[in-house]
């Protein structure tokens, strides 16, 4: 769920007991606040609004494409290098930058691999590099120079890379801003037993090869965002990656299990956002899609969720959508308790190549769920299953097919089927990658 932005009357209360004197500077903080965070999301408006595909079926089919063309050439030739033996990535993302021995060197080949709805993310590419040597994160409102902390508040692009590998558990939620990229590749980096990454009111933004567990709420208080500006937050929700108003986010090859809230929340009008490569395991709510059944601004949501793996202790949401666009394709189900796919108010769901195994449970062998909803309305929503493969009695009950609002059967090319994705999603999670190997 999303938070709100400003200090609450309950907060301010309990503030004002501890501190009787600081009222009048909380005060002034939290109208210079309102201020700063009105003109962020005015910027961030106009940001999703140029981010928005007015044709999403022409993103969902140039993913199809590349997948199939990989496996085009006959004997899963293109699926070996030529030279030093085999390249193990299996799905065109991966096979953009993981067959090179030199990937460390250029790591900023990553930021021209994104597929799907955020296909124009580069993150920090035009930004110097930046290391991460130092794992604490003491102070949230001047965060120390080798933290990921500063890092993620400079005002310009950077490309965040790590020294060795660390856990970092952070004290307060973590603001991301603008034209940034957290590259863990080369190093295993836990972002874990604390608070959350935040990317509010940002755009262009890659995280990339972290695990992220056990992230708890945190209690909220003056954190930097910017280095130009410090300010209030309440508490944070305990989500592992929560996107807030944002556009052009890519997640790939990202571990994460077992968060107090949802592991990723996709929220207030987030658009071009890509997920992929994933391995999500140990969860109730996985992945939120919209927050809110009157926030009709989340029509202009449009995300991809390709080649990731939900294992293990699971249970549902994976996602659960509201009102936008929503492509999934070529992911491997092997887990829920109670449903994959679900949502309300009218999202289009293209679900494509996909492989879902369903649970013993009788009573969940449905893929889909349609929630606060009778059939009258749901009918009409666009919820497509097409080369999905359903095992264990799965089923995915379809709507809506004459419904060309916003997509056309006719529209979209096939992806790879069901049956390519135990290949497609064999490295999903974290990589081990060692520098000077393919990865
Ligand atoms: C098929 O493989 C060859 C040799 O590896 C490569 O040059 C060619 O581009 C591939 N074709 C397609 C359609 O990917
Ligand atoms: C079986 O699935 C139903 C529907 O999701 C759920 O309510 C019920 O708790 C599940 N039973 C078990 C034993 O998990």
């Amino acid at each position: 769920m999303g938070k709100p932005t400003f200090i609450k009357p309950g907060n301010l209360f309990l503030f004002s007991i501890i501190c009787i004197s600081c009222i009048g500077v909380l005060e002034a903080y939290t109208r210079e606040d309102e201020e700063y965070w009105t003109t962020r999301a005015m910027q961030a408006e106009t940001m999703n609004a140029n981010a928005y595909d007015p044709n999403p079926s022409a993103s969902t089919n140039r993913l199809n494409k590349a997948v199939n063309k990989m496996f085009s050439n006959t004997t899963g030739r293109n699926l070996r290098q030529r030279h030093n033996g085999p390249c193990l990535a299996t799905n065109p993302i991966d096979r953009c930058w993981r067959c090179r021995k030199d990937w460390a060197n250029d790591r900023k080949r990553l930021a021209r691999c994104v597929k799907g709805f955020a296909h124009a993310t580069t993150g920090g590419l035009k930004g110097k590099f930046y290391v991460v040597t130092d794992a604490s994160d003491h102070d949230v409102q001047n965060p120390k120079y080798g933290t990921l902390r500063w890092g993620a508040i400079q005002p310009k692009p950077l490309w965040i890379v790590f020294a060795r590998d660390m856990i970092i558990t952070l004290s307060q939620e973590l603001m991301i801003s603008s034209d940034k990229t957290i590259d863990a590749r080369g190093a295993q980096v836990h972002i874990a037993h604390g608070a959350q990454l935040t990317v509010q009111f940002a755009h262009n933004v890659i995280i990339h090869n972290l695990h992220i567990h056990d992230i708890k709420p945190s209690g909220g208080g003056m954190i930097r965002d910017s280095t130009n500006h410090c300010g209030f937050r309440t508490q944070s929700d305990g989500d592992g990656i929560s996107i807030f108003g944002s556009s052009n986010v890519w997640i790939d090859h990202v571990s994460m299990s077992n968060c107090a809230d949802g592991l990723i929340d996709v929220v207030q009008g987030s658009t071009a956002i890509t997920i992929s490569n994933s391995h999500f395991t140990r969860h109730n709510d996985v992945m939120l899609f919209g927050a809110s059944d009157s926030y009709s601004n989340d029509q202009i949501m449009q995300v991809t969720v390709a080649f990731n793996h939900f294992g293990r202790g699971l249970v549902q949401r994976m996602p659960r959508c509201r009102w936008g666009f929503f492509h999934v394709v070529n992911n491997d189900y092997t887990h829920w308790l109670m449903y994959a796919v679900g949502g309300s108010k009218n999202p289009t769901i293209i679900s494509q190549g996909n492989r879902y195994i369903a649970p013993p449970n009788l009573s969940a062998k449905e893929v889909t769920k349609r929630e606060y909803c009778e059939e009258g309305v749901w009918k009409n929503w666009v919820w497509q299953s097409q080369g999905d493969l359903m095992q264990n009695g799965a089923f995915f009950i379809q709507s809506g097919g004459r419904n060309t609002r916003r997509f056309s059967k006719t529209d979209l090319i096939k992806s790879k089927p069901g049956t390519f994705v135990t290949r497609l999603t064999r490295f999903s999670g974290s990589l081990n990658c060692d520098i000077g190997k393919k990865c």
